[in-house]
């Protein structure tokens, strides 16, 4: 617990091209914002930006501008974007503004973004207040809206001042939006850390009741995790490339769905088919699908592909990705729970063929059906 005032040290310190981020994890230490403010904007004035929801959800002990949006992806445009841009332009903020991005990962993409490009960019202070937002969105430095003809279309990388995550906010979050995160940190597990994994079969129960002592080491670890392997990219031919796992199959069938399946869900089902295409090129040991697979559905998810998804629409997804390269579709693929096998070529990836995809899928598709029933 975090006493009101000052802030403790960085829980982790990330480091990318341009510097050094870091990443403060505690419960209550929303309470000494003011600290990090002081800390990290140096005197700059600061307008807070958040959703509806939000705003309400989450006090905090900080006057000054507060701008809203409505809460939920359809804001995540140009046109709100243009909308905070042109108020913080009539509240008179200059170029020695700042933004204290507060919220889940809608408000730190497009806060960030706002961030990124006013006055030609202006520091931004990301504290993420729902469990995806914290594995994920709010740290890295990727910003961005969503456009009709895709999601994260336009966008800019900005790196956060700080970032300030305190798992008591993730009290007020509803069940399913707490649930939609969970998937990140077993995959933050599987690719990097087999003892972390067990930790989590093993606290599963108490992460889902949301125990603030295990929520803090889970955030914690998840963070260290995403910090280590970016750090490592450089010296490792692109090894960022690993946080893709679950995603490239994930992001196909989000798409597939038209966005009815939530990223959660659909990074569960792309953990457990890209764990069964590892086994079945003979690249992930037996077993691994079927750990994937328990640990997820304990936490509520459905293991496969949705029967409502249409695979020639999930293969066509994949095939356009921004990462297939010469025909075939490249996956992060397993070497055993914890670890990643390191691709044929050098690199982090396996080109698979789609015939082999197609069939997994299928396998895949069957098995959920017979779940279902
Ligand atoms: N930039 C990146 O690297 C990156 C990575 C992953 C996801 N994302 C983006 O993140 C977005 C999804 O994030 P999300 O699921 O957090 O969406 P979100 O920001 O819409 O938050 C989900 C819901 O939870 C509510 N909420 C958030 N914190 C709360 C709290 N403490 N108490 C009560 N309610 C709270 C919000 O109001 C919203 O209704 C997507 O747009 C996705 O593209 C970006
Ligand atoms: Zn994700």
């Amino acid at each position: 617990m975090t006493s009101p005032g000052r802030a403790p040290p960085p829980a982790v310190t990330l480091r990318h091209a341009g510097g050094e981020c870091p990443v403060y994890i505690a419960a209550g230490i929303l309470a000494a914002l003011p600290d990090l403010v002081e800390r990290h904007l140096h005197g700059r004035r600061v307008v807070v930006v958040s959703d509806d929801r939000v705003a309400t959800a989450v006090p905090l002990p900080l006057d000054g501008d507060r701008l809203t949006f409505p809460a939920g992806e359809p804001s995540k445009t140009r046109e709100e974007w243009a909308r905070l841009t042109d108020r913080m332009v009539s509240l008179g903020v200059g170029r020695d503004g700042a933004v204290l991005a507060v919220g889940g990962g809608v408000t730190a993409d497009l806060a960030g973004f706002v961030a990124a490009t006013y006055m030609r960019g202006i520091p931004v202070l990301q504290v993420p207040t729902s469990l995806l937002a914290m594995l994920d969105a709010a740290v890295g430095g990727k910003t961005g809206v969503d456009l009709p003809a895709g999601k994260n279309l336009v966008g800019a990388f900005h790196q956060p001042a700080a970032v300030a995550m305190d798992p008591e906010t993730l009290r007020t979050l509803a069940e399913e939006e707490y649930r939609n995160g969970l998937p990140e940190a077993v995959k933050h597990a599987a690719i990097a850390d087999p003892e972390h994994f067990a930790w989590l079969e093993a606290r599963l129960d108490a992460v889902l009741r949301r125990d603030p002592v295990v929520v803090e080491a889970l955030v914690r670890r998840s963070v260290e995790i995403k910090a280590e392997v970016v750090a490592a990219d450089e010296r490792e031919a692109g090894r960022r490339a690993v946080l893709n796992a679950g995603h490239t199959v994930g992001h196909a069938l989000e798409a597939a769905s038209g966005y009815a399946l939530r990223h959660g869900a659909a990074v569960a089902a792309g953990l457990t088919v890209e764990a069964r295409l590892g086994e079945h090129m003979g690249v992930t040991l037996p077993g691994t699908a079927d750990r994937l697979t328990a640990l997820l559905s304990r936490s509520g998810f459905a293991s496969g592909v949705p029967s409502s998804v249409d695979l020639e629409l999930v293969l066509a997804h994949m095939r356009s990705d921004k990462k297939a390269r010469g025909g075939a579709t490249r996956f992060v693929l397993l070497r055993d729970i914890g670890a990643v096998a390191a691709g044929s070529d050098g690199g982090w990836t396996h080109a698979v063929s789609e015939r082999a995809v197609r069939d997994v899928l299928e396998q895949c598709r069957n098995r959920a059906a017979g779940a279902e029933r």
